[in-house]
């Protein structure tokens, strides 16, 4: 018998101040899409941003709907949009952030389990990973280099 270890390294930066440049606008426009949420029934207005090989940036938000499993979360509304406009451009990174109408999240926010699938697979479609940048209304935020470091023993299209 043996145990494997798996290591994931987040970069933390205490304020988005700390960030580059163009990763404090990719997250200025995660924060400005929360706006655009349509989030009746839980009340959890996520923002998602994308910055795109091209240089193109994307906004998302989820998008709710009264037969629940229908809500689409902001990270794969923003990956969807982009797959759609620039089916064969990579992406660079996404950040992702939220407003509860409870509590003021002051913890970065990470991406669900099913985005997390999503956004593996556009690595691998890509053949490129990309950067997650997370953070709450404010407060610290975390960073890695790719979504795999968020999805250890992920399953992919090499198992079918
Ligand atoms: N949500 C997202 O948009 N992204 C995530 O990664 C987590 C959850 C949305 C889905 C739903 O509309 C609301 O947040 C509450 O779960």
């Amino acid at each position: 018998m043996k145990k494997l270890t798996v290591k994931t390294e987040i970069t933390v930066f205490e304020s988005k101040k700390e960030l580059p440049e163009d990763h404090q606008e990719l997250l200025k426009l995660a924060h400005k899409s929360v706006k655009d949420a349509y989030a009746p029934y839980s009340k959890f207005k996520v923002g998602a941003a994308l910055l795109l090989e091209n240089g193109e940036l994307i906004g998302g938000s989820n998008q709710e709907n009264a037969a629940y499993p229908v809500c689409i979360c902001a990270e794969r509304v923003a990956l969807s949009a982009a797959a759609s406009l620039y089916p064969k451009v990579p992406v660079v990174a996404i950040a992702v952030t939220a407003k509860s109408h409870r509590i003021k999240i002051k913890q970065p926010i990470s991406p669900c389990g099913t985005c997390r699938q999503f956004m593996s697979e556009v690595e691998d479609k890509h053949q490129q990973p990309f950067k997650v940048i997370m953070q709450g209304v404010s407060g610290p935020v975390y960073v890695v280099d790719s979504v795999k470091d968020l999805l250890p023993l992920s399953f992919d299209a090499s198992f079918l």
